[in-house]
């Protein structure tokens, strides 16, 4: 059942929070039966069709999982036109912060495991769910940082025999759904893929190629072009290069399923942490053989200072002497001693 909101209980900040080709986003205050609630709301552009409305959030309605938006219900505007009314997104979406921020390489990775688990859940829902638009834009940020979630189910759509082409963005998009009417699941595991890369390099997929217009990109995605690997760089783990290479292989069939995604990212990513955590801990030790350290801060200029040192770290304090820690995001870069 999805929740009636009364637009009256709405009170409506005309503060835009982002837009797509779909609709605008709107950030609100929600007068609900449990208090004020800061939430948001997508209004629909006028030439969508009430049925893509519906079957939007039909289909978003259906989903109850950590890495999915949250639909609380739908709503009627002054022009009788429905209106989302969604979870509210702190952090805006994931290709804001990546390109706002610097963000380190573990907290990259457990976005991109969260990605995963949610495309997961879809596929394996029954219906199978396909979303067909995955990108850092449909992807939001929970939670200091710390969550990360689809939304945008305006392109999503259960498992058909019979799909239409070209939906989606041409830079994520797999090369059979720029030309065939029958694809699988195995194409939001190329949109993955391509995110991955985006997340892993930091540059907008294919901005290699000297024409960028979409169908271009397309025609050459379809000959077997791909964003540069070699753009990821200072990666822990080659692994992670495989599983990007895997995951966009031109033949689907050959894609990994999102399960074994998801194992393939655990498995690098408690490889990486158990790293992380050393190297974290190996740059401490080497002060505190000089220095009695008794507290520990992050500089002034950190990103995150909201984020806590990890546990293993705070473990090595010593009475005497403060050191301040410069961090990116949670990885140290360097210690200064006062
Ligand atoms: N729940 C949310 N909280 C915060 N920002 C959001 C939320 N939902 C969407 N946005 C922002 O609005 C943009 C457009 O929303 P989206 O649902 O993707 O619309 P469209 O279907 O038009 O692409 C997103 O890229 C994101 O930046
Ligand atoms: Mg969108």
């Amino acid at each position: 059942m999805i929740h009636k909101i009364d637009w009256n209980d709405l009170n409506f900040e005309n503060e835009i929070l982002g837009w797509g080709s779909y609709g605008d986003v709107y950030e609100a205050i929600w007068k609900s039966k449990d208090g004020p609630q800061k939430i948001v709301i997508k209004k629909f552009r006028p030439f969508i069709e009430d049925s893509a409305i519906e079957k939007e959030f039909g289909l978003l309605s259906l989903t109850n999982h950590d890495n999915i938006v949250k639909l609380l219900g739908i709503a009627k505007d002054g022009d009788s036109r429905t209106v989302m009314v969604m979870e509210y997104a702190e952090c805006g979406s994931l290709h804001k912060v990546l390109y706002q921020y610097e963000v380190c390489y573990m907290r990259r990775i457990r976005w991109m495991l969260q990605c995963a688990k949610g495309i997961e859940y879809l596929h394996e829902f029954s219906p199978q769910i396909l979303h067909r638009d995955l990108k850092p834009q449909n992807l939001l940020i929970f939670n200091d940082y710390s969550t990360l979630k689809i939304c945008d189910f305006g392109s999503a759509k259960e498992l058909d025999t019979k799909m239409s082409n070209g939906v989606g963005t041409a830079r994520y998009m797999a090369p059979e759904v720029s030309i065939q009417n029958s694809y699988t699941e195995k194409c939001d595991v190329y949109s993955f893929g391509i995110t991955f890369w985006e997340v892993m390099s930091k540059k907008k997929p294919f901005y290699h190629l000297r024409n960028t217009v979409d169908f271009h990109i397309q025609k050459k995605a379809i000959e077997g072009d791909r964003p540069l690997i070699s753009d990821i760089q200072n990666i822990q783990s080659d692994q992670i290069i495989k599983l990007i290479e895997q995951c966009w292989n031109g033949d689907s069939k050959l894609r990994p399923a999102m399960q074994e995604v998801i194992r393939d990212i655990q498995f690098c990513y408690s490889k990486d942490e158990d790293k992380h955590f050393n190297d974290s801990r190996s740059l401490l030790e080497k002060y505190e053989q000089e220095y009695y350290i008794c507290s520990i801060e992050p500089a002034s200029d950190s990103i995150f200072p909201e984020i806590r040192l990890p546990h293993e770290i705070q473990f090595l304090r010593k009475p005497q002497a403060t050191v301040k820690v410069k961090w990116v995001d949670i990885s140290i870069n360097e210690v200064i001693i006062h």
